[in-house]
């Protein structure tokens, strides 16, 4: 079927379902002088060690660029996916490397296994509210976004028997469960191992498809890490990547899945990149093995610690009392709800005018709920702007 969005291209059906991101919409606004963002999720890098990096990379190019500057493998580069089993490890995870394919970022590996479970009209189930690119990635992709109830504690196992049974009464296909169980994003919540537990009982019970993302779980404040629901059933999809833990600008994820079900995700990551970036998936490579990674992590751990703690007291000190917020204890993000009976994407222009920038909750549900909440990124501001960004937001909501 075409559809006729413009005059000017015959456009394929599937062209109007991809919306643009309303985290890229404020990108150019937060750079503004004087402007404080707490909009986007993004790493502090000034933990890592730039010179050295530096150096490690000209060597790289200078000693082995004929490789480094070729085409790879379609799987990735095997040293690297070595590697990578010993970070999953951290969260409990026991995998062979030859499960794992290395993509261009956790976005990618959200659009492969969409495009390799779902049709259009499949229900993908997923927490609410849940990631704003893996929706965008839903619904271009024209599945349709079933969300399951969550509460403070996270994804409510009896919602999801609940969701389950409902879908199928329509004889709907479930394409799979999309989960971040650890830290979420927009949320920061940690779902305990109980939880964990009996959501992959039931999604075994059921015959659900878990598809697991993770790129937070090691990011946690007192060091404790949940074991990935992936440790607990390895039929689960996982995607990891290093954008939270090194860079998002190297572009470089994986994903670890059942073989023939990662032999097939090859073929479509293929299809797209023909592979992921050679000399990115080598100095990722060269972060982990001859860089103190872990050490690397901790720093910017404690930065995030103090950066939450240094949020949630402006919020304490300035938000009317009728205003909900979770208490992260890892991860980037805090979401607040206001309890009131207000649409946020209306206050984000008044909040720009008094230099606050926030995504507005709506964005991290398909269906237009989370009028009333907001999600607030710590990671990157500092200490002191973190504490004028609370204020500078309580004024806008009153
Ligand atoms: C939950 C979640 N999944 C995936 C991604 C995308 O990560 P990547 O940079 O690896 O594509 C993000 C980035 O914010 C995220 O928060």
């Amino acid at each position: 079927m075409r559809t006729s969005v413009s005059p000017r291209y015959n456009y394929a059906a599937r062209a109007q379902h991809f919306r643009p991101s309303p985290v890229r919409g404020v990108f150019d606004i937060s750079m503004k002088p004087g402007m404080i963002s707490l909009a986007g999720g993004n790493p502090d890098l000034t933990v890592l060690p730039l010179e050295q990096l530096g150096d490690a990379s000209a060597r790289l190019i200078r000693d082995r660029g004929t490789e480094v500057l070729q085409y790879g493998t379609g799987a990735g580069v095997d040293e690297l996916r070595e590697a990578l089993t010993d970070v999953m490890s951290l969260s409990g995870i026991r995998s062979d490397a030859d499960d794992l394919l290395v993509t261009s970022g956790s976005q990618m590996g959200i659009e492969l296994i969409t495009t390799m479970l779902c049709e259009p009209d499949d229900v993908v189930l997923a927490e609410s509210p849940t990631f704003v690119g893996a929706i965008g990635t839903f619904l271009g992709l024209e599945a349709d976004v079933v969300h399951v109830d969550s509460d403070d504690e996270g994804l409510i196992p009896a919602a999801l028997q609940e969701s389950i049974r409902a879908v199928h009464a329509t004889g709907k296909k479930i394409g799979f469960l999309y989960t971040i169980p650890s830290f979420s994003n927009p949320t920061g919540i940690r779902l305990s191992l109980e939880r964990r537990r009996q959501i992959v009982e039931i999604c075994r019970k059921e015959g659900v498809q878990i598809v697991e993302d993770d790129p937070y779980g090691i990011i946690s404040f007192d060091g404790s890490v949940v074991p990935a629901m992936r440790s607990l059933d390895d039929s689960v999809v996982y995607l990891g990547t290093m954008s939270k833990i090194y860079s998002p600008g190297l572009r470089v994820g994986w994903m670890l899945a059942p073989r023939e079900l990662r032999d097939r995700l090859q073929l479509a990551s293929e299809a797209t990149t023909i592979c992921a970036s050679v000399l990115s998936q080598h100095l990722a490579l060269e972060f982990l093995t001859e860089f103190d990674w872990r050490a690397s992590v901790e720093t910017a751990t404690g930065r995030y610690r103090a950066r939450a703690a240094a949020l949630v007291e402006g919020l304490e000190e300035h938000m009317p009392s009728d205003v909900r917020w979770t208490n992260p204890t890892g991860g980037f993000f805090t979401w607040l709800t206001l309890n009131r009976d207000i649409n946020t994407e209306s206050l984000l222009q008044r909040g720009i005018d008094d230099g606050i920038v926030f995504i507005p909750g709506t964005a991290f549900y398909a269906d237009g709920q989370g009028t009333d909440t907001i999600r607030l990124a710590y990671s990157l501001a500092s200490e002191q702007d973190l504490r004028e960004g609370a204020r500078r937001l309580a004024g806008v909501l009153s």
